[in-house]
C-alpha cells in the first residue's frame, strides 16, 4: 500500500514526547513490510538533510491564500516530507506554543498540505496518490485530514479511494475552542456541526478531534487498555460517548520500540565514559558498569550496591511526578540513589532542583532534556518509577525492559497492558503495579521492589531477564497496523 504518515513532530527532527518517536519508528517498520511509505511533519528549522523539492503550492487556510514549500529527505526506506511555512519557524523546543487561533492554523496548514502532497511532490520519480492510498493522522493536530478528505476529496478522482486512520496517543488534548472558530476552518456545515460537542467541561463548544474521530475510517488507541478507558468519562475528557458510538472502527495497537535505536547491545551511548552495552547473558555485569558509571558522570557516591530508581519524562500532571517528590524522605530514608530526567512544568522543574539540593549525596534532578542521559539512566537505574495517571501507551517502561531496569507503574493504559506484575510465587512478571495514583500506594509499592531487590536478588534478576527477553519491536505491532489498513481500505 502507500502509506502516508502525518504528525507534528517526528523525532530525530523534532520530537517533545512519544508521538515524535513512533512517528520515526512505524514508518520505518511498515516499510521493511513493503509498503511505500511517507511521513510529512512541518519543517520547524533547517534540517540539513532534508533538501527543497523547489515545489510550492497555494492553499487556502483560514480564509486566506498560504504559499507552502515542501522539503524532501529519503532515509531507512521512508520518504519524509517536511512542510515548509513561516508560521512553522522559529519556535524553538516550543513547536505546540502560541495563541490557540495560531495552533489552529498550523494544523490546518499541515493537513491541507499534506493531503495534497501526495499529488505534487514526487518521491524517486514517482507520487503517492493511487487507489491504495491510506493517510495515518496522528492526534488532536492532524484530526483536520480525515475531516477534510471527506470533505473535499471525497469524489475527487483518485482520492476518491484514499483512506485515513486515525490514531489516538492522548485524549487530553482535542483542539478545543469557542465553535465560532470552525467558522476558519473552511468547511461546510455538515462538517462543522460533526466538531459541536457540549460537555460539563467546556460546554458548547468546537472540538476537533470529535470530528477527527467521525470522519476517520478506522481509528487507533496505543494500547488495549487506552482503548478501552478512552470510553470512560474518567478517560474520555468529554470524548467517551463519540468513542463509544464509534468503537465499532477502534482498535488498540500496543507501540513497540525502535531496536536500533534503545538496544543495550548497541546502544552508541554506552560505548565510552565506563559505560558497557550488554545483552541477557551479561546483564549483571553490564548494568553495574553502567551504575558506576552514571554514579560517577553525576558526582554520586560510587556504590555498585545502592539501589538506583530512576524517573524519565515530561514533568507535568500527567506523569505523576509530584508522587515521586511526596515520597522523597522515604527514598532518600530507605539509601537509595534517586535520578530524575525532564524538563515541562516549573514548580516541578523546581522541585526536581529542590530535591537535589536537599540531598546531593544520593539525588539528581536533570532539568532538560539529554537523548543522552535518558539512554545511560535507562540502562544504568536498578528501577524504573512510572507513576502516571494515565498514560496511553508509554514507551519509557518499554525501554526500561529491553534494559533490564525493572519498572514501577501505575496499572493504567498502555502501563497495565505492558507490565506484567510480579508474583514470587510463580516467577512470573515484569514489573510491580499499583492500583491508585497515590503516594502512599506508589510508596509501598517502592518497599516491595526493594525487599526483593535487597533481599532475593537472584529473583529480582529473573524480573529483570524477563523483561529483557520479551519481543518489544514494531514488527508486531506494525503487522496489525497492517490489519487495519486493508479494513480502511474497504470502509466506504
Ligand atoms: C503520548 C502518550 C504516551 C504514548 C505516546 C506515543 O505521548 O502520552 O503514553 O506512549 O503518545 O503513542
Amino acid at each position: 500500500m502507500n502509506v502516508v504518515m502525518v504528525g507534528a513532530e517526528c523525532a530525530p527532527w523534532s520530537k517533545t514526547g512519544g508521538l515524535g518517536d513512533v512517528m520515526a519508528a512505524l514508518p520505518k517498520a511498515l516499510a521493511r513490510r513493503g509498503h511505500r511509505v511517507m511521513v510529512v511533519a512541518p519543517r520547524y528549522e533547517n534540517y540539513p538533510n532534508a533538501w527543497e523539492t523547489g515545489v510550492r503550492r497555494i492553499y487556502s487556510v483560514f480564509n486566506s491564500q498560504q504559499e507552502v514549500g515542501y522539503f524532501h529527505a529519503y532515509v531507512d526506506g521512508v520518504d519524509y516530507i517536511f512542510v515548509d511555512h513561516p508560521s512553522f519557524h522559529n519556535r524553538g523546543k516550543n513547536i505546540y506554543g502560541g495563541e490557540r487561533g495560531e495552533i489552529l492554523f498550523r494544523c490546518a496548514l499541515l493537513c491541507k498540505a499534506a493531503l495534497e502532497a501526495v499529488w505534487h511532490v514526487p518521491c524517486g520519480g514517482i507520487t503517492y496518490g493511487d487507489e491504495n492510498l491510506c493517510f495515518i493522522a496522528n492526534d488532536w493536530h492532524t484530526a483536520l485530514l480525515p475531516v477534510y478528505l471527506q470533505a473535499h476529496y471525497r469524489d475527487y478522482g483518485k482520492m476518491t479511494y484514499a483512506r485515513c486512520v486515525f490514531v489516538i496517543h492522548n485524549m487530553a488534548h482535542q483542539g478545543r475552542g469557542p465553535f465560532d472558530e470552525s467558522s476558519m476552518l473552511e468547511l461546510n456545515d455538515e462538517y462543522r456541526e460533526r466538531m459541536r460537542l457540549y460537555d460539563p467541561i467546556g460546554g458548547e463548544h468546537m472540538n476537533v478531534m470529535k470530528a477527527g474521530l467521525e470522519c476517520a475510517h478506522r481509528l487507533v488507541a496505543v494500547s488495549h487498555g487506552y482503548a478501552w478507558e478512552c470510553q470512560t468519562p474518567e478517560g474520555g475528557w468529554g470524548l467517551h460517548e463519540v468513542l463509544k458510538v464509534n468503537n465499532w472502527k477502534l482498535r488498540g495497537i500496543v507501540n513497540g520500540i525502535d531496536d536500533m535505536e534503545w538496544n543495550p547491545a548497541l546502544d552508541e551511548f554506552l560505548k565510552t565514559d565506563g559505560y558497557k552495552n550488554f545483552t541477557v547473558e551479561t546483564m549483571v555485569e553490564g548494568k553495574r558498569a553502567c551504575k558506576m558509571a552514571l554514579q560517577k558522570e553525576l558526582g554520586l557516591p560510587v556504590d555498585p550496591d545502592a539501589p538506583l530508581l530512576g524517573f524519565i519524562g515530561r514533568l507535568d500532571y500527567q506523569k505523576g511526578v509530584d508522587l515521586i517528590r511526596d515520597n522523597y524522605d522515604y527514598i532518600m530514608g530507605e539509601k537509595c540513589q534517586l535520578v530524575m530526567l525532564g524538563s515541562g512544568r516549573q514548580d516541578l522543574e523546581e522541585a526536581l532542583r529542590d530535591m537535589e539540593s536537599r540531598n546531593k549525596g544520593q539525588c539528581r534532578g536533570w532539568v532538560g532534556f539529554s537523548v543522552k542521559m535518558a539512554h545511560r539512566i535507562t540502562a544504568a537505574a536498578d528501577i524504573l518509577l512510572m507513576p502516571s495517571r494515565f498514560e496511553p501507551c508509554g514507551l519509557n517502561q518499554l525501554y526500561a525492559m529491553a534494559y533490564g531496569t525493572v519498572p514501577i507503574v501505575h496499572a493504567v493504559g498502555g502501563l497495565r497492558d505492558t507490565v506484567k506484575q510480579y508474583n514470587p510465587y510463580d516467577s512470573v512478571g515484569t514489573g510491580w503495579c499499583f492500583d491508585r495514583a497515590e503516594a502512599n500506594k506508589l510508596r509501598e509499592t517502592i518497599g516491595n521492589a526493594l525487599y526483593t531487590y535487597r533481599q532475593f536478588r537472584e529473583s529480582f534478576q529473573g524480573i529483570q531477564r524477563r523483561g529483557m527477553e520479551q519481543d518489544l519491536t514494531w514488527d508486531n505491532a506494525a503487522s496489525i497496523y497492517e490489519e487495519v489498513l486493508v479494513a480502511a481500505k474497504y470502509q466506504w
